[in-house]
């Protein structure tokens, strides 16, 4: 993976400007549309992944998990909490960990790891650098979702530009044998902004009721 310098107050004020949370998010897959007599949606429930090694509570709450001027590719995550009714969730936790652009966790201390404030229209937003490959791994950030009156949710967002999948994520994405579930495999976007390169994944999120 190509390392590459960034300004951090550069890119989040960008992303800030660029409205990204106002565009339209490709929610949850429908699993029906309506029946007789109810038209109301219901979303497949996200699917879960495990949670590995590296976690640990007390991470800061933030929008911003990196460093200024940190090497890597700049990541933009965006989604939306939302339940298998597609009511959305913002009272909703989320907490996100993920290892450097080496691979390497911090279990020090919190680089890379933090809780996820959860907007009123049940959206979330941060920024970091794309996560590097660590053992057989692919690229992944780790996800632990909570809600009152939804079941916990652990899983995983990967990317469809990792290497591991040369290409093809729907034929290769078992090249990882922890990728249990194809679609927890995102497609990323590059934007170029304002003198500003970076990678955008939207990963909408959906809680089974408890
Ligand atoms: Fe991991």
């Amino acid at each position: 993976m190509k390392d590459r310098q960034f300004s951090r107050r550069d890119f989040f004020y960008l992303c800030l400007g660029g409205g990204l949370l106002a565009a339209s998010y490709p929610l949850a897959r429908v699993i029906s549309q309506s029946r007789a007599g109810n038209k109301k949606q219901a979303f497949a429930p996200t699917p879960s992944n495990t949670l590995g090694p590296f976690y640990k509570k007390g991470a800061p709450r933030t929008e911003r998990l990196i460093e200024r001027n940190e090497p890597g590719v700049p990541l933009l995550v965006t989604g939306r909490i939302i339940n298998t009714d597609g009511q959305s969730l913002p009272t909703a936790t989320i907490e996100v960990f993920h290892s450097d652009h080496h691979g390497d966790y911090d279990n020090q201390g919190f680089h890379h790891r933090g809780q996820i404030p959860v907007h009123d229209s049940g959206e979330y937003k941060f920024e970091t650098i794309m996560p590097g490959q660590y053992d057989d791994r692919a690229q992944h950030i780790h996800y632990v979702i909570t809600a009152p009156g939804h079941k916990q949710l652990v899983t995983q967002l990967y990317f469809e530009t990792d290497p591991k999948f040369a290409g093809d994520p729907d034929t290769n994405y078992t090249r990882d044998n922890l990728v249990w579930h194809r679609e927890l495999i995102r497609p990323v976007t590059k934007v170029a902004k304002g003198g500003v390169s970076y990678s955008s994944v939207v990963f909408d999120i959906c809680l089974e009721k408890a």
